[in-house]
């Protein structure tokens, strides 16, 4: 019996044989010779089925393959600078498990709308297989860089009493008996729960915005990564912001090399994305838009073009801090020299990626929190454990959440936010 292995590993048998578990991506035949690219999950390889090196069956059995059968191959490994991959397999058997039907996804052209109805199908494509190695590859880097720095995984509830980022994009419940309930938008105000038992955490998991825009950068269900920090002010979470996100592109950069390639990825972009992070206050942005011709309402938040506007005048990442109080949550605390603004940060990835973190210090007074409730018309009940937090020992501390699909759109250089997750949910789309 062969030794199982992956197309991942399979540098390590060469001159050995091994079975590969796989589907058939694609074939192409010349005279006696059958050429087969199987695709294991883990990368393709080329196996190169010669007539009279294997059984009469399984020559024919390699003539019955079509697109995305399963199969499993046995045979030798062989090193070839010019195979992709830099393996080939010299094929002794082939194993058909299933003859599959004819795959909707061919390698000619697809809409869309399309390839969306077929995302459960769609994944296996290089392209999206690239794309989400590398969102598993970003998520893993991020608690690799939390954990080492001390921060403790503590997870949110997804169905809340509360709003956390305002009330236009709550998806509401109708199940808890006399109580509304809502899809969380936000693990933060667990979070800082969380922050005054443990320090410092960090939840991970998805949020839900009822959002009715329909952009290329909005989910309806995303993932959001979220650290919270006890005794922590505005300045220092700007500083662990662009570590992490500068430890996740050096980490993809390093790992994930043959899923750039295949996204075709000008890496030497990512390679510029080192701290420290250029640093701008919400009054600088609106210079940079007046040199740029456009006016811009001091107290509005920025929309996407504006952001592009902005982030473009940046090889890195850029970190605007102090927008108006107007423009942002009730939780954010006010710059104590400036009444009108908060201690907030967006920082927006380069290349029209738009905003891939928002932060802020939080507000710890009791009183002024209870003001900010009313001010944003928030009923006060559902946050009374929130306000706990603000009665029993408050201290400053602060926290961003990192959209996972944002972040990973950036690194990967894919336009739409679509692609940058299993399954999306999206204002027209709930199938697959
Ligand atoms: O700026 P947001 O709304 O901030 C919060 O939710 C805070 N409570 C986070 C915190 O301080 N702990 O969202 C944070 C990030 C955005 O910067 C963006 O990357 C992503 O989440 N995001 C979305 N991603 C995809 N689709 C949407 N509809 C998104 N809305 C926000
Ligand atoms: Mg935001």
């Amino acid at each position: 019996m062969a030794v199982i292995t992956t197309v991942e590993q399979i540098g390590e048998f060469v001159g050995e044989t091994v079975t590969i578990r796989g589907w058939l991506y694609n074939k192409r035949s010349s005279g006696k010779i059958r050429f087969l690219q199987i695709r294991d999950g883990t990368g393709t390889i080329q196996a190169v089925v010669v007539k009279k090196e294997v059984s009469p069956i399984a020559f024919a059995a390699s003539d019955t393959l079509t697109q995305e059968s399963s199969l499993e191959v046995t045979g030798t490994v062989r090193a070839d600078s010019r195979a992709p991959g830099g393996y080939e397999l010299m094929v002794r058997n082939i194993e058909v498990i299933q003859v599959a039907e004819d795959f909707p996804i061919t390698p000619k052209e697809h809409g869309p709308a399309f390839l969306l109805d077929n995302r459960h199908l769609w994944l296996r494509s290089a392209k999206q297989h690239a794309i989400l190695r590398i969102r598993s590859h970003v998520i893993q880097a991020a608690r690799e860089y939390l954990n080492r720095e001390g921060f403790i995984l503590f997870d949110a509830p997804i169905l809340t009493p509360t709003a956390c980022e305002g009330t236009s994009t709550l998806f509401e419940t109708d199940y808890f008996y006399g109580e509304r309930a809502y899809l969380s938008q936000s693990g933060q105000l667990y979070a800082e729960a969380g922050a005054m038992a443990f320090g410092k955490v960090y939840t991970l998991g998805p949020t839900f915005r009822a959002e009715k825009s329909k952009t290329r950068r909005h989910l309806t269900e995303f993932w959001m990564l979220e650290p919270e920090v006890a005794y922590a002010e505005l300045k220092d979470i700007l500083s662990l912001a662009e570590q992490l996100v500068s430890h996740l592109v050096l980490s993809v950069l390093t790992h994930r090399t043959e899923e750039l390639r295949v996204l075709e990825r000008d890496e030497s972009k990512l390679k510029s994305i080192v701290p420290p992070f250029p640093r701008i206050t919400y009054d600088e942005a609106l210079d940079i838009l007046r040199q740029q011709g456009v006016s811009h309402e001091w107290g509005n938040d920025f929309g996407t073009a504006e952001d592009t506007l902005i982030s473009q005048q940046f090889d890195c990442p850029v970190m605007i801090t102090h927008y108006p109080l107007t423009a942002k949550a009730f939780y954010m605390k006010t710059a104590p020299d400036n009444p009108d603004v908060a201690l907030c940060v967006d920082v927006l990835a380069p290349d029209g990626y738009g905003e891939i973190i928002g932060g802020s210090q939080r507000e710890d007074d009791y009183q002024t929190l209870l003001k900010k409730l009313e001010a944003h018309k928030l009923p006060r009940e559902p946050f009374e454990w929130y306000l706990d937090l603000r009665r029993y020992g408050t201290v400053p501390h602060s926290g961003f959440g990192l959209g996972i699909e944002r972040t990973v759109a950036w690194i990967c250089g894919i336009r739409h936010l679509r692609e940058a997750i299993p399954f999306p949910r999206m204002l027209q789309r709930i199938y697959p």
